[in-house]
């Protein structure tokens, strides 16, 4: 459905500017389009209105809370013993697209606009357009951040909400980073939409907490329906589970009526509505989709906020997302 969706973008993309975009190949699977190409000072990420159909962006723009600075998306350098945030362990199942969509509009922007939209800023952008193309809110991306000088793989473990962290180490993961429980509950909403690898849950599927037994909170149809995709031991490590069982393609509301059904594909997730701190939360958001909405635009706002760079002391404007100047 989606799909069908970005390529009619595309198309009308390509009719009204007649240009390529990027190169025709992108356009079986995403589309970026520009509105607006003004390179000014005032003006200064004047390249705005991109759409990137892709879960990983917005992942990758999300978890990674030191994420507003880009450093997300440096390699490390041939030969070097530091690793750099891409590379670390964690961030291993980050599918390799959601890096080459930044690419990609990073050098056309710079073909349009040179040296002025940060990384960080395309990668705020493509967050918001993702969320948007799936259904979901469209909010203001404020811009002007400027890309971080330093990515570490050994800052990422940390700063990583995990797929069995407890609510209370979310929570105060979450209000390390000036983020408060309603913007977890509202946050996680995000897994209204992607998929997970089975090496996430499976831990709930045949031994939960060294019960030799299942998590009790999965319903019986979902807990069979996974152990058919995730064996206990020698299944294939690329497969994947959408986290919305009902509406998997849609940014909508259905995930906090999934909680409440037992229908959470992580612990993390199915812990919202088990939590008595979070439960409330989990229950309004679940019968009132503009009250989700509102709240998400306004909670990626925040988030958008956390660790941002400017100005050339702290950061710099790549020119290439995957290299330091
Ligand atoms: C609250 C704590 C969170 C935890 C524990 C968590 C955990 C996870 C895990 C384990 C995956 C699956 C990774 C994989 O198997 O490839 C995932 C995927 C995803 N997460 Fe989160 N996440 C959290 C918060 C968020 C937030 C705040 C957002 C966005 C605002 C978000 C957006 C996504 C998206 C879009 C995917 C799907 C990626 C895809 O399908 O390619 N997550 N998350």
């Amino acid at each position: 459905m989606l799909l069908s969706k970005w390529k009619k973008m595309v198309d009308h993309h390509d009719q009204a500017q007649g240009h390529d975009i990027v190169n025709n190949k992108i356009c079986e699977n995403q589309c970026i389009s520009f509105t607006d190409s003004t390179c000014n000072e005032s003006n200064a990420c004047g390249i705005i209105e991109m759409t990137f159909p892709d879960h990983e962006t917005t992942r990758n723009y999300a978890h990674h809370f030191r994420g507003c600075d880009a450093s997300v998306l440096i390699a490390t350098k041939p030969g070097s013993k530091t690793l750099a945030e891409k590379d670390a362990d964690d961030n291993k199942d980050l599918r390799t697209e959601g890096f080459d969509t930044i690419m990609r509009a990073k050098t056309l922007v710079e073909s349009k606009c040179p040296g002025v939209v940060s990384c960080a800023d395309i990668l705020a952008i493509a967050a918001r357009d993702f969320v948007h193309l799936a259904g979901g809110p469209y909010y203001q991306v404020k811009k002007g951040r400027w890309d971080g000088k330093i990515s570490m793989a050994s800052r990422v473990t940390y700063n990583l909400p995990r797929a069995n962290s407890t609510v209370d180490r979310l929570i105060e993961l979450f209000s390390s980073k000036g983020l408060t429980v309603q913007d977890l509950v509202v946050l996680s909403g995000a897994h209204t939409i992607g998929f997970a690898h089975c090496k996430h849950f499976v831990g709930r599927l045949y031994d939960y907490k060294g019960t030799k037994q299942p998590d009790p909170s999965i319903d019986p149809r979902l807990l069979k329906a996974l152990k058919m995709s995730c064996p206990q031991v020698g299944g294939n490590a690329d497969i994947v589970a959408p986290f919305d069982v009902t509406t998997p393609f849609l940014f909508d509301h259905a995930y906090y009526a999934n909680l409440e059904a037992k229908l959470g594909l992580l612990a993390s997730d199915q812990g919202l509505f088990l939590d008595p701190k979070t439960k409330p939360l989990v229950q309004a958001l679940g019968q009132d989709k503009a009250k989700f909405f509102q709240a998400f635009a306004e909670a990626m706002d925040k988030m958008g906020l956390i660790g941002v760079k400017r100005g050339r002391r702290h950061g710099e404007k790549r020119i290439d997302c995957s290299m330091h100047m």
